[in-house]
């Protein structure tokens, strides 16, 4: 069945070139990321398959939220659409969409034992293999090196410490004549990226993860509350308005122009950040996100995987595209071009992959150690547990409500979304 609401863009791959290799071949559709460099490479990579096995790919052009990519596919997957035959996967979906993808087991001879086990583990429903890891996420504090520098400041440990010097450099800045400069830049919108940095901030508080392994609604709490309230301080002060619309690439476009001192975002952000047309390269460096009050720093788990929806015409070509991108040869690429952080432990000891980024050597226990939103446990339902979690957010960042206030409707929300269990 054709989904028509969906534009292709064009077809990559040798057209005509390769005789009857090529007429042999079959087209299948891809959907990337579209967030910072996620199309070219995601196109570079698919390409080279192509010209290797004689067949082609498009590329289904997806929204950049996550959160909107996941509304497109359930519309996609209610409607058995064959229109796309290797689906991206965000880490907090598989118990999503478990019902709509294939088993990869049968393709993948057993390379997925050489990948981050908790990475499988999270890909697995069931006994069956739903996605292969692709590259894994974790939240990161970004800062200008050479503006701590100017003012005399230490990179940041705790939340306190980061309030105070985005206070003194957006001061010193604006002075200096630079009158939309900004302290601090996060992603603030009402989506599953609010969902990341919250956590993280509740959970560096000591807060908790929302729902904890057990099931249990744990958010009613002085600290996620306090943590929230945090945040809501930082908005209008060290942090434009603004935010409250901000998603990945719109806090990294006020940072990467040198209009930020601190930015949190994911790791791709690093090598545009270094990029020859950056206006930053060579200032920015990168740490763990800070501490909240006698907390711990908590970094959220993300990341993303391949799968093929069953409703795939060409389930073997795409289950072999998927082990072919998902390969250790194709994400050294990706870490060293793109800076995404590969979900092969043995990358992490690779010298080239280290050259490009540092970080992945320095802050390895951050990605190993990250925090995981309350996915697996609430499975199918996670998406409205987000949902509420982050609208809870969106209020306390607004104005509209107290952290304390928000997140006792929220303990009650939650409630009336686990019913009887998740
Ligand atoms: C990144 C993460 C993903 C997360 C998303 C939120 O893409 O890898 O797991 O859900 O950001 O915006």
């Amino acid at each position: 069945m054709k989904f028509k609401l969906v534009p292709l863009l064009a077809a990559v791959g040798l057209m005509g070139s390769f005789g009857a290799a090529h007429a042999a071949g079959v087209t299948l559709t891809i959907s990337c990321g579209t967030v910072g460099q996620d199309y070219e490479w995601c196109k570079r990579a698919t390409g080279d398959w192509a010209k290797k096995t004689g067949n082609q790919v498009k590329h289904l052009s997806v929204p950049a939220s996550t959160t909107d990519i996941l509304g497109l596919y359930r519309r996609m997957f209610a409607a058995k659409s064959s229109d796309v035959d290797v689906v991206v996967v965000d880490v907090v979906w598989p118990g999503i969409i478990k019902d709509h993808l294939i088993d990869l087991k049968p393709y993948s001879k057993g390379i997925e034992s050489q990948h981050f086990p908790a990475i499988v583990k999270n890909n697995t429903v069931d006994g069956k293999l739903l996605a292969m890891p692709w590259f894994t996420d974790a939240g990161l504090l970004f800062y200008r090196k050479d503006l701590l520098d100017k003012y005399k400041l230490s990179p940041p440990k705790t939340w306190a410490e980061l309030e105070a010097a985005a206070t003194t450099i957006q001061a010193g800045e604006r002075k200096a004549g630079v009158s939309d400069f900004q302290g601090f830049v996060f992603q603030g919108k009402a989506y599953e990226g609010l969902t990341c940095d919250a956590v993280e901030w509740v959970a560096s508080n000591g807060g908790g993860t929302i729902v904890d392994s057990k099931g249990d609604i744990t958010i009613n709490n002085p600290k996620a509350a306090a943590a929230l309230d945090m945040a809501a301080k930082w908005v209008g002060k060290i942090t434009p308005p603004g935010v409250l619309n901000y998603a990945e690439e719109d806090a990294r476009g006020v940072f990467q122009t040198g209009k930020a001192a601190f930015m949190r975002n994911w790791p791709y952000a690093w090598s545009l950040a270094q990029g020859n047309d950056s206006v930053i390269k060579g200032k920015v460096a990168v740490s763990a996100l800070p501490a909240g009050e006698g907390g711990k720093a908590a970094a959220a788990l993300g990341g993303w995987q391949l799968a093929v929806p069953k409703y795939s015409k060409h389930p073997a070509e795409a289950a072999d595209l998927v082990m072919y991108l998902t390969s250790e040869a194709v994400q050294k690429d990706r870490a060293i071009g793109g800076s995404y952080n590969p979900t092969y432990p043995s990358l992490y000891k690779d010298k080239d992959v280290l050259a490009a980024n540092p970080f992945f050597g320095s802050l390895y226990d951050v990605f190993i150690n990250a925090t995981p939103r309350p996915s697996t446990v609430t499975g199918l339902k996670y998406n409205e547990v987000s949902q509420a979690f982050w609208q809870a957010t969106h209020n306390v960042l607004e104005g509209k409500q107290s952290g304390a206030d928000s997140v006792k409707a929220l303990e009650a929300r939650l409630k009336q979304i686990k019913r009887q269990g998740w």
